[in-house]
């Protein structure tokens, strides 16, 4: 397989599917859909759509009963990084290689398009309830699964305690609720909704919320790793911006090589017990190991 070639291929159906569920600018508050196409359509990884309907075709799902929740994750996840790096917040000017949308509309519409994304969000993800070949019951558990993992049990709470816990040296324990949280969360909701939308039993969806979670901590201790190694133009946004917000990382806490071996472990631990599973997605394996050396 031409691992290049076929994410490429997934980040543009991506693409496509965001397009078909952004709002129109239009009416007296048209800015406010603009400022939400600006972020959103800047680009970006795009990996919790692409696992998001990985997993739904793991379990056998077809059709299109998976794009409004494609489109719903990344519109989370866009408002998580639309806030994050608000002045209150993480404080930075650059993100997917452009000014921060606070930076471009001002603080006001900073704050609003990041509550307009969430909540497009749900308005679209409830677009599959109008789905010829939807089960309302399996659409109404994702909802579910979603709302929670993007909640205060899930994104917000760790993102609560990241903030709460600048400039402090941060214990092990609360470092690792931390990301299991503010990262892992959204990562899990993305393969158990896959799994939950292509009709997968609770067991398998429990399974596929364990592998993600060592796939989100693994992700954001790379992330972490980025932060102190890459350069901005590489990345799109800031490096050194931990360090400037005194965060306390799993680089500053273990080191880079501990780190970075703990990337390696954490995913291979991910890749085995993904690999247990009846049905095999050879891409999948390969996008989980392309996260450990991502660069960006
Ligand atoms: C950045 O997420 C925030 C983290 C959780 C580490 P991504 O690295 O997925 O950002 P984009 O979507 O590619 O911009
Ligand atoms: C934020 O973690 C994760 C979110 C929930 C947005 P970071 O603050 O490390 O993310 P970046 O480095 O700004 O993308
Ligand atoms: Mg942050
Ligand atoms: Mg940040
Ligand atoms: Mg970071």
């Amino acid at each position: 397989m031409n691992f290049k070639e076929e994410y490429k291929k997934r980040t543009e159906y991506v693409e496509e599917v965001l397009r078909k569920y952004l709002p129109r600018a239009e009416g007296y508050q048209s800015v406010i859909m603009e400022a939400m196409e600006y972020s959103l359509m800047a680009g970006g990884k795009r990996i919790r759509p692409i696992l998001m309907c990985e997993a739904y075709r793991l379990f056998g799902g077809e059709g299109r009963t998976i794009e409004p929740f494609m489109a719903a994750i990344e519109m989370i996840h866009t408002y998580s990084l639309v806030h994050d790096d608000l002045p209150a917040m993480d404080n930075d000017e650059y993100r997917r290689g452009r000014k921060t949308t606070h930076i471009v509309y001002g603080e006001d519409m900073g704050i609003l398009s990041g509550d307009a994304l969430l909540n497009y969000a749900f308005e679209t993800a409830c677009a599959s309830f109008d789905m010829e070949e939807s089960s309302y019951k399996s659409v109404g558990r994702a909802l579910q699964v979603l709302s929670r993992k993007a909640g205060i049990y899930g994104m917000i709470g760790g993102q609560v305690v990241d903030v709460k816990e600048s400039g402090n040296a941060v214990s092990g324990e609360v470092l690792d609720f931390i990301y299991r949280l503010k990262t892992s969360a959204l990562i899990e909701a993305s393969m158990m909704v896959g799994a939950i939308l292509a009709g997968a039993g609770e067991a398998d969806v429990k399974r596929m919320e364990q592998i993600a979670g060592k796939i989100g901590l693994a992700f954001q201790i790379q992330d972490d790793i980025l932060d102190v190694t890459s350069t901005t133009e590489m990345l799109g946004k800031p490096v050194h911006s931990d360090e400037k917000n005194e965060k306390t990382t799993y680089v500053t806490w273990k080191g880079i090589e501990k780190a970075k071996e703990d990337v390696e472990r954490m995913t291979q631990g991910a890749v085995s017990e993904l690999k247990a599973f009846p049905a095999k997605d050879e891409f999948l394996v390969l996008l989980l190991e392309s996260l450990v050396y991502r660069k960006k």
